[in-house]
C-alpha cells in the first residue's frame, strides 16, 4: 500500500451506526434482521437513506435506468473509477449485513479518505445495484447484469415479480428509474466486501477470505399440473397428484446433491400447492429448484438428471410439467492479480486470510465481465445468512472494511502496483 496512506483505518463505530440505521428500515420485529425486497416501499426508504449519506459526503450521485445508484468521489484524473459496492435489497428474512456491508463500508472508505485530506489519483465510486437477491424479481444480480450489458434494459424492465408487478412499474413508482444510460461505464477495477454467508472462515478461525471464484447458479420454476379431485372419494390408483410429484422432486434434489457430492447443492425454497385445501387433491404444484456448483460441466449434468427425473416422475403420475428458467449463470473466476492484492493486503494488516470460492451469487460476478474484480469475505457466525440471525462481529467487520480501504487505495494510486483496466 502507498506509504502515505498506510496508517489509515476506518471508523468502526460509524460503520456499525450506519448498518444499524439502515437495518431499522424494514426491521423484522424481535430480530436484528430486515425485510427490504427489491423495489418495495422499504427498499425505497433504504435507498433514500443511503443516497442522503452519499450526498452528505459530497459525492456525485448518478441513478441509471435499472435503478442502480453510483456515487463517485473525484480523483486527480478523470478516468474510470475504482468501484466498490454491493446491494441493499434483502430477502424477506434478511440479515443486516448481506449486501449492506459492502455498500456502507464503501461509504466508510470515502469518509476515511476525505478525513485524511487525501485526493486519490483515480476516482473512487460506491455503488448499490438493484435487485441483487432476485427474491422478488428473477434473475438475481439483475441490476449489475444490466449494468455490464448482460441483459437489455427493456427486457429487465418487463420482468414480472412474484407479486405480479413489473420491474419497470416499480422503479417508476419508487422514483428510481434514473436517466443514466446502461450499460454503464466499465470501472478501472471492482472490489466487493461481503459477509461469507457460510461456515468456512469461522470454522477455521480465519478473519478474511480472498474470494477467487463464484459458483455457477441454475434456478428454475416447475409447474406440475394434475387432476384436482375429492380427497375422500378418489381411490389412490386413480389419482394424478402434482403434490406427490413435487414431494418426490424435493427428495430427489437432496439425493442428487448427496450423490454428486460437495460443492454441489440443491434447494427447493418455494413450493405452492393449489388450491391448497385439506380435502382436495391438488390441481397443481409450483416449486423452484436452485442448483449450484463450481464446475460448469457437473452443474449441467445435475440439471439434466433433474430434468429426466421430473419428466419420468410426472408421467408416472399422469401429470404434465412446464419448466421456466429463472436464472442461469456460469461459474466466474476473479482476476488473479486483484485476488492476490486482497490476500497481501489482509496479511499486511495482520489478519489471517485464505483463498476461497463463493457459494452465494454476488454483483461482483457481473462486474468481473468488464473489469478486474475480486471480493473480500468476513466470517458469518454459525454460517447463517438469509436469516435475521445473520451476524458478523465488529472486529471482523472492521478488518474487512480496512482491507477494502487499502485494496481500493492501491488500485486507485496509479503507482504501477495497480491491477485495474488500462486507462482509455
Ligand atoms: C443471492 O444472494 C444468492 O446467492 O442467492
Ligand atoms: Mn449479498
Ligand atoms: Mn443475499
Amino acid at each position: 500500500m502507498p506509504a502515505s496512506t498506510a496508517a489509515l483505518r476506518v471508523d468502526i463505530d460509524r460503520l456499525i451506526g450506519r448498518l444499524a440505521a439502515l437495518a431499522e428500515i424494514g426491521a423484522i420485529e424481535g430480530t436484528e434482521g430486515c425485510a427490504r425486497l427489491a423495489l418495495t416501499d422499504e427498499d425505497k426508504a433504504g435507498r433514500d437513506l443511503v443516497v442522503t449519506w452519499m450526498r452528505d459526503l459530497g459525492m456525485d450521485v448518478v441513478i441509471d435506468g435499472i435503478g442502480n445508484v453510483i456515487a463517485t468521489l473525484a480523483g486527480t484524473i478523470d478516468g474510470p473509477p475504482v468501484m466498490c459496492g454491493s446491494h441493499i435489497d434483502t430477502v424477506r428474512t434478511g440479515g443486516r449485513y448481506d449486501g449492506n456491508l459492502g455498500v456502507l463500508a464503501g461509504l466508510e472508505v470515502i469518509e476515511t479518505v476525505q478525513a485524511a485530506g487525501i485526493t486519490p489519483y483515480r476516482p473512487l465510486a460506491v455503488a448499490f445495484f438493484t435487485d441483487e437477491e432476485g427474491a422478488r424479481f428473477a434473475p438475481d444480480m439483475l441490476g449489475s447484469l444490466v449494468y455490464v450489458g448482460g441483459m437489455p434494459l427493456e427486457e429487465a424492465l418487463d420482468i414480472e415479480g412474484i407479486d405480479g408487478v413489473r420491474v419497470g412499474e416499480e422503479l417508476e413508482r419508487i422514483d428510481y428509474a434514473g436517466a443514466a444510460p446502461v450499460p454503464g461505464r466499465a470501472p478501472h477495477a471492482f472490489v466487493e466486501l461481503h459477509v461469507e454467508q457460510g461456515p468456512v472462515l469461522e470454522a477455521e478461525g480465519i478473519t478474511i477470505g480472498a474470494v477467487e471464484s463464484v459458483q455457477g447458479i441454475s434456478w428454475q420454476e416447475l409447474t406440475i399440473t394434475g387432476q384436482s379431485n375429492h380427497a375422500g372419494t378418489t381411490p389412490i390408483a386413480m389419482r394424478r397428484d402434482p403434490g406427490l410429484v413435487a414431494a418426490r422432486v424435493i427428495a430427489f434434489a437432496r439425493e442428487l446433491a448427496d450423490r454428486v457430492g460437495h460443492p454441489q447443492v440443491a434447494t427447493v425454497g418455494a413450493l405452492a400447492l393449489a388450491p391448497n385445501l385439506v380435502n382436495v387433491v391438488p390441481a397443481s404444484a409450483t416449486l423452484t429448484v436452485d442448483l449450484r456448483n463450481t464446475d460448469e460441466d457437473v452443474l449441467q449434468k445435475a440439471e439434466a438428471e433433474l430434468a429426466a427425473f421430473v419428466a419420468e416422475t410426472a408421467a408416472a403420475e399422469g401429470c404434465t410439467v412446464e419448466s421456466r428458467t429463472l436464472a442461469r449463470f456460469e461459474p466466474v473466476i476473479f482476476a488473479p492479480a486483484v485476488v492476490d492484492r486482497v490476500e497481501r493486503t489482509a496479511a499486511s494488516l495482520g489478519h489471517s486470510v485464505r483463498r476461497m470460492p463463493s457459494g452465494a451469487g454476488h454483483d461482483a460476478q457481473m462486474l468481473a465481465r468488464v473489469c478486474p474484480t475480486a471480493m473480500v469475505f468476513t466470517p458469518s457466525k454459525d454460517g447463517l445468512s438469509h436469516n435475521p440471525a445473520e451476524y458478523t462481529s465488529p472486529a471482523d467487520l472492521e478488518a474487512g472494511a480496512n482491507v477494502l480501504l487499502h485494496v481500493m487505495l492501491t488500485l486507485a494510486s496509479g503507482d504501477g502496483d495497480d491491477q485495474g483496466n488500462a486507462d482509455g
